[in-house]
């Protein structure tokens, strides 16, 4: 592990050691950033859903007319025609959509919430007060199966049920034979709850039909999937397609794919001619996207008397779709985390009556970290190691699964730091032995996390205007994550000139190729392509390969020689990806690449260090500070990039405290579908967040030395309030969330096993 070097990049990296601050902070806090469905083209008119209230049957007949008789309503349509609208299919079948069943094409109820009917009307609220007026007979199913224990609820492998190589079940040494014979064994099931992502910007989607050419204004972080998919959906040709999406006001995995509304919606369209929106409303996006799946994991983690980790056998079940299979890769992250030789994975989906699940930050690394590093504390515990300690004897500079080395690994660096931060010396080891002047119990919680450091390919266009401005158009997508903000650092710093007069477009397929933004890959796919189309630009412009460029001057002399503006174009391909990845970039279809790369393997780490506050008599748990140290390779962009981690920190605090996804059992669906009773934690909830990078480049990924650090703040945030929790008050919780009756449980109900 090498020293960490720079910390300078905290905010004072731009020109003339200026921070550079988000570029789209100022819009965004005064409201003029405008996202999809703030789009109000003339006649616009405008749509809502009705959805199914039983959780699986068939639809018997719809009751339209009082939906129609309201004022306003323009159409209420029940079932759309085939010829007309198409599935997209599922993405993992190489389709567009996050699920194959596409809405309004039959009677059959696979979900409740599934909408029954489209209503557009001249206002909103005509519109939602006629969809409220739909009514509906159904021939409902005598039992639904919403949980993962359910009756009716069927499992399969995993490996068995979707033959690829990417699903397939990993297994190095012998983890059973290791496991039996290590001399001291943990042996436990930890339970993860759904999770719904619930960003600030609802669904919203605004249609227009310009002649037989559509626009769509829709929030996604997979443009060209949704222009794509709506192509096939329509039977038009995908360059009669346009999708925009400048702004998303928060996407976390929900908004990447085609939506089942937005098909049906631009038929409606076509069908009145005129634009139409919708805005889904916080209950319906409950079950009108995708969520994170409910998982279970159980480990069985060795280790010697030393505190050395021998085996691990790492096997799950996933919450899946009837319809679909969201394939789950949890063992790809628990396999790498530290360097045990022995390990086996198993993992098994299992089918239920719910929209199809998909992907919410940090999708598999969330839970499956949770389980792993809640089980390295017990082991820490067991052979009486310090946990910082304990994850430092098991590191690894080479990756378990591959035999290759990483491209960087500074975990060790972040544990280090993150103690020294913490001030982790002047813990005592004791479970509850640490106490606040106000009676509270004191806990202290490590735990570390990694992501992989993916990549995709990308397209860069670069513009020097003559007024010597810089306006770049990239494959990616802003959903506040700040990438827009990295893109314009970029260019500055590599031009010397100020980011603030950078002009960045994302998100639109008019200008570029979309790729999905999600994995956290956007800048790491983003910026090398910026990166390029700046080599390119000062070699159109005879300028030197580096160093500042007067911007104003050499648009001026360009123009004083009667040229147009200097437009240059740049593809980048991540290590190992061939020309076939731009082809599939250019239609729609996702192409990452990463963990593995040719000769390495890449990923970001992390170490979250807690403190919580426990009063004894309530059961409460408070969480006051925490300190969390990065590694994701050179640091984009600081300000935003601490966004991210503070970001991911608060989500992490709701995970292991709040957030649960109650299915319904008898009518399906899930209860508490808003924001009122789905808990999430509040500014209260949230004390002192700390944050650092190691800010070392990496040096193989990109000739940025930029990896993600999007989901990676989320990965061990849980388990480090868990572990945390536990020294406190003596007790391991293995289930998420962990609420006050958890903590208030009997005594008797300890399975802590720590002396
Ligand atoms: Mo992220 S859950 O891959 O958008």
């Amino acid at each position: 592990m090498s020293a960490p070097t720079g910390r300078g990049s905290d905010a004072r990296s731009g020109p003339g050691g200026a921070p550079v601050p988000r570029i789209d902070a100022y819009e965004k806090v005064t409201g003029a950033t405008r996202y999809a469905a703030d789009r109000t083209p003339p006649g616009l008119a405008h749509a809502a859903l009705a959805v199914a209230t039983v959780g699986r049957g068939r639809v018997a007949r719809v009751e339209t007319a009082a939906a129609r008789a309201v004022a306003g309503v323009l159409l209420v349509v029940t079932r759309f025609e085939e010829h007309e609208l198409r599935p997209a299919g599922y993405r993992l079948s190489g389709g567009y959509g996050f699920q194959s069943l596409q809405p309004l094409l039959d009677d059959r109820i696979a979900y409740r919430g599934q909408p029954i009917a489209l209503v557009v009307a001249e206002t909103p609220v005509a519109a939602a007060e006629a969809a409220a007026l739909v009514e509906a007979r159904y021939e409902a199913a005598p039992a639904v199966a919403v949980t993962l224990d359910a009756a009716g609820a069927e499992t399969v492998g995993q490996a068995a049920a979707l033959p690829q190589p990417m699903f397939a079940d990993l297994a190095m040494g012998d983890a059973d034979a290791a496991f039996a014979r290590s001399p001291v064994r943990l042996d436990a099931e930890y339970d993860i709850g759904a999770q719904h992502q619930v960003p600030m910007e609802l669904l919203g989607t605004v249609v227009e039909w310009r002649g037989d050419d559509l626009v769509v204004h829709e929030c996604t972080q997979n443009s060209g999937a949704v222009r794509h998919g709506l192509a096939r959906q329509l039977g038009i040709a995908p360059a009669r397609v346009r999708v925009v999406s400048p702004q998303v006001g928060g996407g976390f995995g929900q908004k990447t794919w085609l939506q089942s509304h937005v098909g049906p919606l631009a038929v409606a369209a076509r069908r009145l001619g005129r634009p139409v929106k919708l805005v889904v409303d916080r209950t319906q996006t409950f079950h009108g996207s995708t969520f994170r799946p409910a998982s279970r994991h159980r480990l069985r983690l060795g280790a010697d008397r030393s505190g050395l980790l021998t085996a691990l056998v790492h096997e799950t079940r996933q919450q899946t779709s009837r319809h679909d299979l969201f394939a789950s890769d949890f063992t790809s992250v628990t396999a790498r985390l530290y360097g045990i030789g022995d390990f086996r994975g198993h993992q098994r989906l299992t089918r239920t009556d719910v929209q199809t699940p998909g992907f919410m930050r940090a999708p598999f690394e969330h839970a499956a970290v949770f389980a792993l590093e809640s089980a390295v504390d017990e082991i820490a515990c067991a052979t009486g190691h310090d946990p910082v300690a304990l994850r430092l004897a098991n590191d690894t500079g080479s990756d378990p699964v591959t035999g290759r080395p990483f491209s960087s690994r500074h975990l060790a660096a972040c544990l280090r730091r993150g103690a020294e931060l913490f001030g982790w010396a002047a813990r005592t080891p004791r479970p509850g032995s640490m106490r606040a002047a106000d009676g509270t119990l004191v806990g202290w919680g490590v735990a570390a996390g990694a992501y992989r450091a993916s990549a995709g390919p990308a397209v860069a266009r670069l513009r020097l205007a003559a007024d010597g401005r810089i306006a770049v158009e990239v494959s990616g997508h802003e959903m506040g994550q700040g990438l827009r903000t990295a893109i314009a650092r970029t260019v500055a710093l590599d031009l010397g000139i100020s980011a603030g007069g950078v002009r960045v477009g994302v998100g639109d397929t008019g200008e570029v190729p979309q790729h999905l933004t999600a994995g956290s890959w956007g800048t790491a796919t983003a910026l090398p392509a910026v990166h390029a189309a700046l080599r390119r630009l000062r070699s159109c412009l005879g300028a030197p390969d580096e160093g500042p460029l007067d911007t104003v001057a050499a648009a001026a002399e360009r123009a004083a020689a009667g040229r147009p503006e200097a437009v240059v174009e740049a593809v980048s391909l991540p290590p190992g990806q061939s020309a076939r990845a731009v082809d599939r970039l250019r239609a729609g279809l996702p192409t990452p690449a990463g963990p593995e790369y040719p000769g390495f393997s890449a990923f970001s780490f992390i170490a979250h260090f807690v403190e919580v506050r426990v009063e004894p008599a309530i059961g409460r748990v408070r969480v006051p500070r925490v300190v969390s140290v990065v590694d994701c390779g050179r640091v984009a962009s600081p300000v935003t990039a601490a966004g991210q981690i503070r970001g991911g920190v608060v989500w992490g605090i709701g995970a292991a405290l709040r957030e649960r996804g109650e299915p319904e059992p008898r009518h399906g669906g899930f209860h508490h579908a808003d924001l009122a009773e789905y808990l999430v934690p509040v500014n209260a909830d949230v004390g002192r967040v700390d944050v650092d990078f190691v800010d070392v480049p990496d040096p193989l990924v990109n000739p940025l030395g930029v990896k993600g650090c999007g989901e990676v703040a989320l990965v061990g945030v849980a388990p480090a309030i868990a572990n945390a929790i536990h020294h406190a008050t003596g007790r391991r919780h293995r289930a998420l969330p962990i609420r006050v009756e958890d903590v208030l449980a009997p005594e008797d109900d300890r399975n802590g096993n720590c002396p």
